[in-house]
């Protein structure tokens, strides 16, 4: 599914291509019981989204250069299952993110949040059957047994009261309050940094990269998550609703502290440039095969939505 000669914008078109038909077969079918609730989930994962989390997973994989096909084979189907996984937790995240007690959003990738086409009740339950499936299908990965324990160890943790949940509370506690700028760093490594972590991980415990390429793999991972949310800041204030394809300048409504609350816009984007130059440098023990993960790196920073 890769060549060096692809156009980043096509291999990232191929990879949205591919995750979507994985989810599709994942969900459960919008015909099956209970319909509705299962109409909201496919509403909240299919068709839309940038796929950046996937996209990591699948680049990750990309540093792995054995030839047996067989063993790419399952390299390549427990990836799907990583991906998965991530998306669907992404997925929930963001249901959960738009009800009106947290963000109070109305539109999300371009169509009503999923709580105003469902209702709030629908919503939180969407949420959680998404959380229960990425679980299940993570299960379902092909690697030995013990590992597969710890991808279900790594992803819990990374989203649990510590990781993405953790951050989430901080987020909404933060309102009105003026936060350092190493509370901020920390609130966004746990809320949006912890998800971007997990991708890696388990893409290195599926390749069994070593400790050594897997801490390099870290500071990468470290840079972009942090990159991605300050970016995620400077388009709320900057951009319009109809190009985010989601309820824009919330962070100023609700005088949440970010990056650019605390900094300002040019500063926040003299950092995000500090940091994919960071992101870059981590990838040099990787040579060519870290191409996409730098590519990736570039999206995330100079994304326009
Ligand atoms: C938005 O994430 C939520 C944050 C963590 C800031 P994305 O911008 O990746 O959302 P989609 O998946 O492309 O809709
Ligand atoms: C959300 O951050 C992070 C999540 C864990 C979902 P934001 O609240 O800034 O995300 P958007 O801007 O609504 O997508
Ligand atoms: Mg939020
Ligand atoms: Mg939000
Ligand atoms: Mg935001």
């Amino acid at each position: 599914m890769d060549s060096h000669h692809t156009k980043f914008s096509d291999w990232m078109k191929l990879q949205n291509q591919h995750i979507e038909t994985v989810l599709g077969k994942f969900l459960q079918d919008s015909k099956v019981t209970p319909e509705y609730l299962h109409q909201a989930m496919r509403y909240a994962v299919l068709g839309g989204g940038k796929r950046i989390r996937a996209a990591l997973i699948y680049a990750t994989g990309l540093i792995c250069n054995s030839s047996n096909p067989n063993y790419i084979l399952g390299i390549k189907n427990s990836l799907d299952h990583a991906a998965a996984a991530i998306e669907l937790i992404h997925a929930y995240s963001l249901v959960h993110d738009d009800l009106p007690c947290m963000d109070n959003a109305i539109l999300r990738r371009g169509n009503p949040a999923l709580h105003i086409k469902f209702g709030e009740a629908i919503a939180l339950l969407t949420g959680d059957a998404l959380q229960a499936l990425a679980f299940e299908i993570l299960a379902k990965i092909s690697i030995k047994p013990d590992l597969t324990v710890k991808a279900l160890k790594i992803l819990a943790s990374s989203i649990g009261s510590v990781g993405m949940v953790g951050g989430q509370a901080i987020d909404l506690q933060s309102v009105n309050q003026e936060l350092s700028m190493e509370e901020l760093k920390r609130m966004y490594s746990l809320k949006t940094g912890a998800v971007f972590s997990c991708c890696i991980t388990l893409s290195s415990l599926i390749l069994d990269i070593n400790k050594t390429m897997q801490s390099s793999l870290d500071n990468y991972t470290k840079s972009i998550g942090l990159a991605f949310q300050i970016v995620d800041d400077i388009l709320d204030t900057t951009t319009n609703e109809s190009t985010l394809g989601k309820t824009s300048g919330k962070d100023a409504l609700k005088n949440k502290p970010t990056y650019v609350s605390l900094l300002g816009i040019k500063q926040a984007k003299c950092m995000v440039q500090k940091l994919r130059e960071e992101a870059h440098e981590a990838l040099i023990p990787f040579g060519k095969s870290g191409f996409r993960l730098a590519e990736i790196a570039d999206f995330i920073v100079f994304r326009k939505y």
